[in-house]
């Protein structure tokens, strides 16, 4: 009994609105993905997606009561790059584990990085900021959303590559980390582009280069790092949908389909377009796809964040 009761929720769901935790803080670009799709896939699912912001420890905090959830599909997460990649290297006391404990349902954006500073810092280009930055580490703050967040992985390549070990201020998401690079009181950070292109638009910000092999078409004008002459800083973010382990598999179904649609509709694509985001193919939409790629890149990740020694507590 307890079977088919199970089955024919899973059939009427949704039947009340489903959760959607951000690990991060509103306004910053994990959340501006999940509204923008959210909202989409409130119309294919008939119900309202809401956005809870549930900030702290590089987003280890959201996704670890996310995992945590009760999987019936009314609490469903998106995690990223740092949540679902980067976090197992650098929190020996995850309690969560990315391959394991989730029903992955796909792929939302992918989010190519860029290295930008407060509008008045001292080098105009790529290679001048890395001169300053060599000769000046000491002096300078640099921003981040955490411990094992993207602009936390990103920010210790670039440390690497330069040989630096400026002062790091961290923040509950790049949003609010952004507010203070506006108003000049960190110098500067590694963020996906999404959170930023308004911004660097505007001129209250200075971006240097995009690490991608090839220029966003929603800034243009912005070099690549290859073309600044940094052509060993290539890295680039991405956000997915998750829910609980052991979700049904026909909830999982009816999420994975509520993300295409909304990832197939003008609108949608337009906004993320607009904004840097870089939308999944098809196939990168669905659950299989997302499981084997979040295994990959937490292979990917944990041999070179090992290797830096950025180790949380
Ligand atoms: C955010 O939404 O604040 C970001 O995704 C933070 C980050 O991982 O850098």
């Amino acid at each position: 009994i307890g079977v088919m009761a199970g089955t024919a929720q899973a059939q009427a769901y949704p039947t009340r609105p489903v959760v959607m935790i951000v690990p991060f803080a509103a306004g910053g670009p994990t959340d501006v993905i999940a509204r923008i799709v959210g909202e989409h896939m409130s119309r294919t699912l008939g119900q309202q997606v809401i956005i809870e912001n549930v900030a702290g420890a590089g987003g280890t905090t959201g996704i670890t009561r996310g995992a945590q959830a009760a999987a019936d599909g009314y609490t469903i997460m998106m995690g990223h790059m740092g949540t679902h990649g980067a976090a197992p290297a650098l929190y020996p006391k995850l309690r969560y584990d990315p391959t394991t404990d989730f029903e992955p349902i796909g792929l939302a954006a992918g989010t190519p990085i860029l290295i930008v500073a407060k509008k008045d810092f001292p080098a105009n280009n790529l290679a001048e900021f890395a001169t300053y930055v060599k000769a000046n580490a000491a002096k300078l703050n640099e921003a981040h959303a955490g411990v094992g967040s993207v602009s936390h992985t990103t920010i210790t390549m670039l440390n690497a590559q330069l040989g630096v070990k400026p002062a790091q201020v961290a923040y509950r998401g790049t949003g609010p980390a952004l507010n203070d690079l506006v108003s000049g009181q960190v110098d500067f950070m590694c963020d996906q582009i999404v959170n930023l292109v308004e911004q660097v638009k505007a001129g209250t910000i200075k971006a240097y280069a995009i690490a991608t092999p090839v220029r966003s078409p929603a800034l243009p004008d912005l070099p690549t790092t290859t073309e600044a002459g940094m052509p060993d800083y290539q890295v680039s973010a991405w956000n997915a949908v998750f829910a609980p382990k052991a979700t049904p598999k026909e909830i999982v179904a009816k999420l994975s389909d509520a993300l295409d649609k909304a990832l197939s509709d003008e609108g949608t694509r337009k906004r993320l377009l607009d904004l840097g985001g870089v939308i999944p193919e098809g196939r990168e939409r669905t659950g299989a796809y997302l499981g084997e790629f979040v295994k990959a890149e937490v292979a990917r990740w944990t041999p070179i964040l090992k290797a830096s020694g950025a180790v949380a507590n």
